[in-house]
């Protein structure tokens, strides 16, 4: 009762306490609590039960964190023996993580409004944000390489958790820099409040990541994080909500939220995982999926909606312009225009046969088949009267009986034979921008260049011919103890156009961001290699007919997998 009468107002009648249910909306108190039995109903809406049952209802918690909330409370210490000595050290680790987390956010938000963070705060309004906006996402500005680190260390906060919350990282000498330099950071929070992690944003066009989130710590696990819970929880706790509205960015939730809509949650830009499912299940029945125009149709983002459905939630599904997200799409119809899309959006099915109608022409009898086999495969997943309704559906579309479509809907579906595909060409425009960038700034001797760095890659980090050339030519020059010269490119190569393109990589990037640029150049090289390796391997496994050979190329490919996401 204690805990109770902390979150809404009890009036004592008789033997119990009455007040207006916290869980549903009423004017009149229908939410009993009986002190003697430590136990509460809502006659409203029926939820009943004990303290731990209200706190994880009223707080969204599990029931191990709910008991550990109580404990909190009441000022209690949940028995030591209860927690493993590994338990207690990663503990503390996440502890110090969030306090240097929060003291990073506010260094940031402060660099935001500072002379230093002019250009950032002049792109966030020119993107329509207002400053009550930004303050209330905490966002901020990361002016440099150095600063965060020195302004860290002189609080007093260790390197090593630096490190470990992915604040910083180390160059070659050891020394810490940003992760984050030259980016507007958006403060990842979770339901209780803790800065988990961070987004960072390049404020120009970039060829590189638009966006850096923090790697996998003791504190973020990007699988388990959605953007905004912390405020949809706030919203949910001071006024009934029935729904989340489910967007793909940072900004989309911003921008909502600025325009009025604010039950809103994203995750971390990966597609939905169970995790993330479960959490929103916890938080709503309801959830509204409104992600870029371009991508809702996506195969990817479809099998993220399965899994919504699959936790119990009623899916709905708002289709954008192609082009448009939900941010420029508020800015230009507005609240209502939105809340409008919103009352429109598709039921989960609607939306899949309405994507499967598009791909074929329904004129054709090809394309009739076509689409009634997949549609069928579709109401497959579906109870016995859902497949009855829909059935009804996809006849008139098809021009098939609803018996044959039931009939095709009910048995086991067919064993899916996906083809081989062939490694994508990753000759992308990032990739040989690192190349060329790397190649002019060694050429044009810049400070930062740190030469163990370079003997890290090797030829075959390259993709083209002339820039192995330059490679190759570059590493004798280290060997011999001589200084590699841009004239020489002439006589090694034929292409002058790529030697042009080499010169020129330095001037296109603004000198205060040029030791950043290389540092991800770097990084892009590494990251492509690796996925060379890794689609080559694919390749050979889908060829190998030897069992034996066949296993140790899985294990090899696992192998390269696991140190790729550990490093992601
Ligand atoms: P979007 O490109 O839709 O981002 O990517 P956005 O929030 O609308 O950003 P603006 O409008 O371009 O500024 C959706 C989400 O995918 C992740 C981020 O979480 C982003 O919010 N993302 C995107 C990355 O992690 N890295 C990227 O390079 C791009
Ligand atoms: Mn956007």
């Amino acid at each position: 009762m204690d805990i109770v009468s902390q979150f809404v107002p009890l009036k004592r009648k008789g033997r119990d306490y009455w007040a207006c249910c916290p869980f549903h909306h009423e004017k009149t108190p229908s939410f009993q609590v009986r002190a003697d039995y430590q136990y509460f109903k809502c006659f409203g809406c029926q939820k009943s039960g004990n303290v731990i049952t209200f706190i994880m209802e009223h707080e969204r918690l599990s029931y191990p964190e709910a008991v550990e909330w109580l404990a909190k409370k009441a000022n209690l210490q949940i028995p030591e023996s209860f927690e493993s000595p590994d338990f207690k050290e990663r503990k503390k680790t996440i502890k110090k993580i969030y306090a240097a987390n929060l003291e990073a956010a506010r260094f940031y938000n402060g660099v935001l409004f500072s002379s230093q963070g002019k250009k950032a705060l002049d792109y966030l309004k020119k993107r329509g944000l207002s400053e009550s906006t930004i303050k209330t996402f905490g966002l901020g500005y990361s002016p440099n390489a150095q600063e965060l680190p020195k302004y860290m260390i002189k609080k007093g906060y260790a390197i090593e958790t630096l490190e470990k919350a992915g604040l910083v990282r180390l160059d070659k000498l050891s020394s810490p820099y940003d992760f984050y330099a030259g980016r507007i950071i958006f403060p990842i929070i979770n339901a209780f409040g803790d800065v988990t992690g961070f987004g960072g944003r390049a404020l120009m066009e970039t060829n590189f990541a638009k966006y850096l989130n923090t790697y996998a710590s003791p504190a973020f696990d990007k699988k388990g994080t959605l953007y905004n819970i912390n405020l949809f929880k706030k919203l949910k706790q001071s006024q009934p909500v029935k729904s989340l509205v489910l967007v793909e960015g940072y900004m989309d939730v911003i921008s909502l939220h600025q325009g009025g809509i604010r039950n809103t949650m994203a995750p971390m830009g990966t597609s939905l995982t169970i995790e993330q499912c479960r959490i929103i299940k916890r938080y709503t029945d309801l959830v509204y999926v409104c992600f870029d125009g371009d991508s809702a149709g996506q195969s990817a983002a479809l099998r993220s909606l399965d899994l919504l459905k699959e936790q119990g939630l009623d899916v709905k599904v708002v289709e954008l312009p192609k082009d448009a997200d939900p941010d420029d799409t508020i800015k230009k119809i507005g609240k209502k225009g939105f809340e409008k899309l919103l009352e429109e959006a598709l039921p989960l099915l609607d939306f899949k046969l309405k994507k499967i109608e598009e791909k074929y022409d329904l004129s054709t009898l090809d394309g009739k088949n076509k689409y009634a086999t997949e549609a069928i495969a579709e109401l497959f997943k579906l109870n016995d009267i859902e497949k009855e309704v829909y059935a009804v559906k996809v006849s008139n579309k098809s021009g098939l009986s609803t018996d044959t479509i039931l009939i095709g809907a009910k048995q086991p579906k067919p064993f899916a034979i996906t083809a081989y595909e062939p490694p994508k060409n990753r000759l992308t425009s990032a990739n040989l921008d690192a190349a060329r960038f790397i190649f002019s700034a060694i050429l044009n001797y810049k400070s930062f260049v740190d030469i163990s760095g370079i003997k890290e890659l090797s030829k075959d980090h390259f993709e083209l011919e002339e820039h192995k050339k330059i490679y190759e030519y570059i590493m004798d020059s280290i060997q011999n103890g001589t200084s590699p010269q841009i004239s020489d490119l002439f006589d090694l190569i034929e292409e002058k156009d790529e030697i042009n393109s080499v010169i020129d990589a330095l001037n296109n990037i603004y000198t205060e961001n040029q030791q950043t640029y290389y540092i991800e150049s770097l990084e892009q090289l590494k990251m492509d290699y690796r996925q060379k390796i890794i689609n080559e391997l694919k390749q050979k496994l889908s060829y190998e007919t030897d069992e034996n050979k066949k296993r140790e190329l899985v294990i090899e490919y696992q192998k390269l997998i696991k140190n790729k996401n550990e490093e992601k």
